[in-house]
């Protein structure tokens, strides 16, 4: 990208920051993020938020904070990103998590620029099960609008071929946007989260993002408990039990055993792709 286009925030250096932070009577303030939960939007961003914060040592921003991936948040510069930020003790870590930060090309840079050691959570699921997770959620909001939707095989499908210019296709080709950011961030820097996994059974991948974020381990068995009613893993923590919101488990659409085919042989190779990228590999089908 042109450096001299790359509009910058606000003049402060993130690590030599020079602004006096605003220290409360209580002994916390608000740091800027040393973790990014970056993505990707419906594999499970809010449930790793939640479990994150089920660690003493964690504080994280209630709200998808947008900062570098929308224009108008950007402008305001760094001193408005750290507003945004929820008051911690200093020792703890504070996260943000914004899941179009993955599929925004412009982030990778910008938040390297801001801390280039920065510690990046990515969390992917099966990308078919992604896109009619996508789907569902865009259903829902038209829904709630009284807008017209479409049905799902309409938008996969264009002249009996899948349909690229489907935007919910190409967030979940995975290695497209993988490239991006390893061109900024080692491979070292970006814990990818399976969330086929974490849903399946959420303490072994919450073990390794501890691991990863050296902390202390304290995340157990205790913090976790399957309610059949919602059919997905809920949290206890300090003996508080929750679910996270409605909106997260819905039910996805029917789709055609010959569309969900199709879809099946279309990620295979960009799939391929992403297992050589990150040297690792996943279970989708
Ligand atoms: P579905 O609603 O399509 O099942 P995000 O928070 O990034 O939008 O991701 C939403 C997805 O998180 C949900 O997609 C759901 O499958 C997944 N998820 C993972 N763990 C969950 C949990 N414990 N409770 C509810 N949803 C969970």
């Amino acid at each position: 990208m042109n450096k001299e286009k790359e509009p910058k925030p606000n003049n402060i250096s993130m690590q030599g920051l020079r602004v006096q932070p605003y220290i409360h009577p209580n002994g916390t303030l608000q740091q800027l993020p040393q973790i990014i939960i970056i993505g990707v939007r419906k594999g499970g961003t809010r449930a790793l938020i939640e479990m994150l914060s089920l660690h003493s040592a964690v504080a994280a921003a209630q709200n998808e904070v947008h900062f570098f991936d929308w224009e108008s948040h950007f402008q305001r510069g760094l001193p408005w990103y750290l507003s945004q930020m929820p008051y911690s003790f200093p020792e703890q870590l504070t996260v943000e998590k914004t899941p179009a930060y993955f599929t925004s090309s412009k982030v990778p840079k910008r938040i390297h620029r801001m801390n280039p050691d920065i510690k990046l959570l990515l969390i992917l699921r099966d990308p078919t099960e992604r896109v009619l997770s996508d789907y569902t959620q865009v259903f829902y909001n038209r829904l709630q609008k009284h807008k017209h939707y479409q049905p799902i095989e309409s938008l996969l499908v264009k002249d009996g071929e899948i349909n690229l210019g489907y935007k919910a296709l190409n967030r979940s080709l995975y290695y497209r946007h993988m490239q991006n950011w390893l061109q900024f961030f080692p491979l070292e820097s970006i814990h990818v989260v399976d969330g086929d996994e974490l849903i399946r059974d959420p303490l072994p991948e919450m073990k390794k993002v501890e691991r990863f974020l050296k902390l202390e381990p304290q995340i157990n068995t205790s913090n976790f408990y399957f309610n059949k009613t919602k059919g997905f893993y809920c949290l206890r923590d300090h003996g508080r039990e929750r679910c996270l919101h409605d909106s997260k488990g819905r039910a996805h659409p029917h789709v055609a055993p010959a569309v969900l085919h199709k879809l099946h042989l279309f990620f295979h190779e960009p799939n391929k792709k992403f297992f050589e990228l990150v040297g690792r590999t996943f279970n989708w089908k």
